[in-house]
């Protein structure tokens, strides 16, 4: 069994809050190991609970025309939230929450090594990049340890506001270029080792 199958199984039996009692399906992730871009999303929506596969509903949709815009085929990004089960209602992630899933997503990014990891969302950004605004930061990378930290809007507030969908689509359109230094020469592009992940 692949350690990524084996670290499903865990996150599919975990309990470590209440939201496993309501969800239907843990929603782990999805995507190949050797995935070079991870994005991170916030949390499982209605259609995620019922398939267990992260962003297949409305935003998803979106999400993948996002990609395609930029020829980055979904099978080849590794895909996952800060939350792996549904919140009631989908309303927002509390704090307990986010802190009781945050070590699946450790292992996960320990496991896929990502050479760029991009936030959607501000909950995930705030895990990245603690004490910022998205409306300040979306769309411009940072680099740490050879691995470039890119926060985006999330998909689903572009549908909800219009007016957002041409930012999150010219951020999208950084990605290859950030990508290519990515898998270059990151020293020559790096910068002064910064905080890393916020632990909780
Ligand atoms: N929104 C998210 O943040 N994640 C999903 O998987 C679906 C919608």
């Amino acid at each position: 069994m692949s350690a990524l199958t084996q670290l499903y199984e865990e996150i599919n039996r975990c309990q470590r809050c209440p939201l496993s009692k309501t969800r239907t399906r843990a929603v782990p992730g999805n995507g190949p190991e050797d995935a070079e871009v991870m994005f991170v999303g916030e949390a499982p929506g209605w259609h995620e609970d019922q398939q267990g596969k992260p962003f297949v509903g409305p935003a998803g949709k979106y999400l993948n025309q996002l990609l395609n815009s930029i020829d980055l085929d979904r099978d080849k990004v590794y895909i996952t939230n800060i939350i792996k089960s549904r919140p009631a209602g989908n309303r927002d992630p509390l704090p307990a929450e986010i802190t009781a899933c945050h070590p699946w997503l450790v292992r996960q990014i320990e496991l896929i090594k990502p050479k760029m990891l991009v936030t959607l969302g501000r909950y995930s950004m705030a895990l990245f990049f603690p004490g910022k605004t998205i409306g300040r930061i979306h769309g411009q990378e940072q680099w740490r340890d050879g691995v470039i930290y890119f926060p985006m809007y999330h998909p689903a507030a572009a549908l909800h506001q219009q007016g957002l969908r041409p930012t999150i689509e010219a951020d999208m359109l950084k990605i290859p270029r950030l990508l290519a230094e990515a898998k270059g020469v990151p020293e020559a592009r790096e910068e002064p080792p910064q905080k890393q992940l916020n632990m909780f």
